[in-house]
């Protein structure tokens, strides 16, 4: 990671320098906020520490322009400041600043905010990256539309809801719902080791073709797995691989591909097996109509317990108003900007 050090003051800038270089940083300098945009517009940086107290451009006013700035990465900001009042505080952050660093510190206390400042740009990318990705395996697919947002937000709303039952303390916490939101677009990535042919496939699969087609979900569980294999400790592959490989696993055992039944079947699969299967409902089709939310509503009902976790269910019915509007909000037919839209 390359860090860019701005400070009008050599001294300051060698002690920055020194200190991040140690660490295992590569470090720029810049002795002004005007040369310091020079080398961020090149989009080298990521990260950078910023002297408030510069002549010509101070550092609050370099962070407002960086706020500007049309690179394609977000730039991280730390201001160094010898003030330490609220009011400076809020005043930097409303320029833009992502935190502070107040003079005179320690060269550890400068570590460890720089390096959560990477630990928030890798979360950045890395949630950039897996939607980019589930993208990419939906583009070839015909039912796209805002399908992923739709089931990432129908799968949160359930999460969110059984994060507040005392019978779900110990599986649902609030990391859960975020990695549920963040993993669940994955669900259908296998789908890109399926043939054209079966995938666009107008009408419906000969038998054969549906057995090729179910393998949409060991492809993708295998994929997942193979990231697994390097990062071991990597949660949300954890959860993006159960979703992948189980998602079309039913309650009672006569799903695919293994016939999973119950508590065998991941709790984040089984929330996303309703919020799909809910979007494929409420969604038009090549071979049908889109179903009105009340028709939809009473085919889950009919799979609870079936198809369906029943627990998954209730939640479902406890948040249907939500769902109905997330249905209206997000639609295939809406304007763009509602995607934007947090439920
Ligand atoms: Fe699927
Ligand atoms: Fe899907």
């Amino acid at each position: 990671m390359q860090v860019l050090v701005v400070d009008d003051n050599p001294i300051a800038v060698d002690m920055l320098e020194n200190t991040l270089r140690r660490a295992g940083y590569d470090v720029v300098t810049a002795s002004s906020g005007r040369a310091a945009l020079e080398i961020l517009d090149s989009g080298a940086c990521q990260l950078v520490i910023t002297d408030w107290e510069m002549p010509e451009m101070t550092g609050l006013e370099l962070c407002r322009r960086i706020r500007y700035l049309s690179t394609l990465n977000y730039i991280y900001v730390i201001l160094l400041t010898a003030r330490h009042d609220a009011s400076d505080s809020i005043e930097g952050m409303t320029a833009g600043a992502d935190d502070f660093i107040v003079k005179p510190f320690q060269p550890s206390e400068l570590v460890l905010r720089v390096k959560a400042g990477e630990r928030l740009l890798a979360l950045e990318t890395r949630e950039l990256l897996i939607f980019a990705l589930a993208k990419l395996a939906e583009s070839r697919d015909s039912d796209t539309g805002a399908h992923l947002e739709r089931v990432r937000t129908y799968s949160r709303i359930i999460a969110e809801y059984l994060l507040k039952l005392p019978k779900y303390r110990d599986q649902v916490n609030a990391e859960f719902v975020r990695l549920i939101y963040l993993t669940s677009p994955l669900h259908d990535i296998g789908k890109v080791a399926v043939p054209d042919q079966i995938l666009l496939k107008p009408g419906p699969l000969t038998e054969e073709e549906f057995e090729v087609m179910k393998t949409h979900t060991t492809r993708g569980a295998e994929t997942l797995d193979a990231a697994l294999k390097q990062y071991p400790s990597a949660r949300f592959l954890r959860m993006a691989r159960d979703i992948a490989a189980s998602h079309h696993e039913w309650y009672d055992g006569s799903g695919y591909p293994r016939g999973l039944a119950g508590q065998a079947v991941p709790l984040s699969a089984r929330i996303v097996a309703l919020a799909d299967a809910y979007d494929a409902l409420t969604s038009k089709r090549v071979y049908k109509d889109a179903f009105t939310h009340d028709k939809a509503r009473a085919a889950v009902i009919k799979g609870r317990g079936t198809h369906f976790d029943p627990d998954v269910v209730d939640a479902f019915l406890a948040n249907e108003t939500k769902f109905v509007a997330v249905q209206q909000t997000l639609s295939d037919e809406a304007p763009l900007q509602t995607a934007l839209l947090q439920v």
